[in-house]
């Protein structure tokens, strides 16, 4: 078996590690008990490009379970837990392709390694995977695709308004039960775990400027301000704007946040949120970070022009130090902190956003004759009996609406 980690010997490590995540994934648990028993997937050729965690490492183990023939690479080069691709390998047989901190270049040929498979079903989370097929001449054709997230969602929304989508997409990011909660309460608390291992400051009192009002920022102010920060937001947006106002946090432009943070994050999908003059007027001291898929949001070269030094202060952590000697901390190189500096978000929410992975893949399967070459959301059931499973795995009851509720409610009329 072709393959390209840090170190099997690692292998061990990597399995306590997947095995506990699984504890925590009861809703993909039992999609894996039917694909064991259903094999739905049988023979297809699935190639991913995700975050090398524990958690997707369950989720490769679902397609496998589903007869799925699956190679993993990286979706980022910071990312990868070398112990979790190690024990794919070397307990699960399957193929992975990810080393921490790879170069670009590396990135890529693991990617090629990928399409090597020639993938029938694509998974991406923000579209590396996709772009690279759709820039080169291959002669195999998928015939369907996921992405996980909001920047990939967006970006193939664009190729598709273009006509250049070369097969459909299920925008698993567009889920309810994946949004509402791996976004939200994912990022949320997964942000700050990386910002506390990162650096270890404490929270309460801290002010923190969090950039961006969408469901992963909103997910990272609710997580601060119950920490005891004085969160202020920055949008560009007025109805998110308003929506943070009567959430209760103050709202005002980056630059007149600039002198009041100690702690900037950024979870926007837009590059130069924090530019040449925010960190002009930033305090001595200032940590920024960001959240977002890309590490664009910070802009890295202008904040390296301006100063006259940088120095690695603690693992993650480079301080540099403007010529007026302002220090200014930038965390896992402006790279998404929850992953690079906190292992992503926690197994509880990824069990939805993975069980909306192994469903889609099933039924790109099932459906692709009929899809077009587009951006499509997985069917509104499958989506709602993830929830329903989630509550059960919860012991979590909830009402049923009685025959006369729902009478009442499709029988309304105006004037009634
Ligand atoms: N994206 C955010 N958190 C993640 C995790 N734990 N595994 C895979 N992808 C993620």
């Amino acid at each position: 078996m072709e393959y390209d980690v840090k170190d099997l010997n690692l292998a061990k490590e990597g399995k306590k590690k997947i095995d506990w995540a699984e504890r925590n994934m009861p809703v993909l648990r039992t999609i894996k008990e039917r694909f064991l028993k259903d094999k739905p997937l049988e023979g297809v050729r699935i190639g991913a490009c995700l975050h090398v965690t524990t958690e997707t490492a369950n989720l490769m183990i679902t397609l496998k379970a589903g007869g799925a023939d699956v190679r993993l690479a990286a979706s980022n080069p910071l990312s990868t837990q070398d112990e979790t691709a190690a024990s794919l390998v070397k307990d699960f047989g399957i193929p992975v392709f990810a080393i921490t901190g790879e170069n670009n270049d590396v990135y890529y040929k693991h990617l090629q390694a990928v399409l090597d498979l020639k993938p029938q079903i694509t998974m991406d989370d923000g579209a590396d995977l996709l772009a690279t097929y759709h820039k080169g001449n291959y002669d195999f054709k998928v015939l369907g695709g996921t992405e996980e997230t909001t920047t990939g969602v967006i970006r193939l929304k664009a190729m598709a308004k273009d006509n250049a989508l070369k097969y459909p997409i299920i925008a698993v990011n567009d889920a309810m039960t994946k949004h509402l909660f791996d976004n939200r309460y994912g990022t949320g608390q997964s942000t700050l775990d990386g910002v506390i291992r990162a650096t270890n400051i404490l929270l309460a009192g801290s002010t923190v400027v969090v950039g961006g009002y969408g469901w992963c920022s909103k997910g990272i102010a609710a997580k601060a301000k119950g920490m005891g920060s004085n969160v202020i937001v920055t949008e560009v947006e007025p109805v998110k704007a308003l929506e943070a106002v009567m959430d209760g946090f103050r709202v005002m432009k980056m630059i007149d946040a600039a002198p009041l943070g100690d702690l900037f994050i950024t979870s926007t999908g837009d590059i130069n949120v924090i530019d040449k003059h925010h960190f002009e007027n930033m305090k001595d001291n200032a940590i920024i970070c960001n959240s977002g898929h890309f590490d664009v949001e910070i802009n890295k070269k202008i904040l390296k022009e301006i100063s006259k030094s940088v120095a690695e202060t603690r693992p993650l952590v480079n301080t540099y130090i403007l010529n007026d000697g302002r220090r200014i901390n930038l965390l896992a190189e402006g790279r998404l902190i929850n992953l690079s500096a906190a292992e992503g978000h926690p197994s509880m929410v990824m069990d939805m956003s993975f069980a909306n992975q192994s469903l889609s893949a099933e039924y790109i399967w099932n459906n692709y004759k009929n899809m077009k070459n587009d951006v499509s959301i997985i069917p509104e059931e499958i989506d709602t009996n993830i929830a329903k499973l989630k509550l059960q795995t919860m012991g979590i009851g909830i009402d049923k609406l009685t025959k006369e509720q729902e009478k009442y409610l499709s029988s309304w009329e105006i004037g009634t």
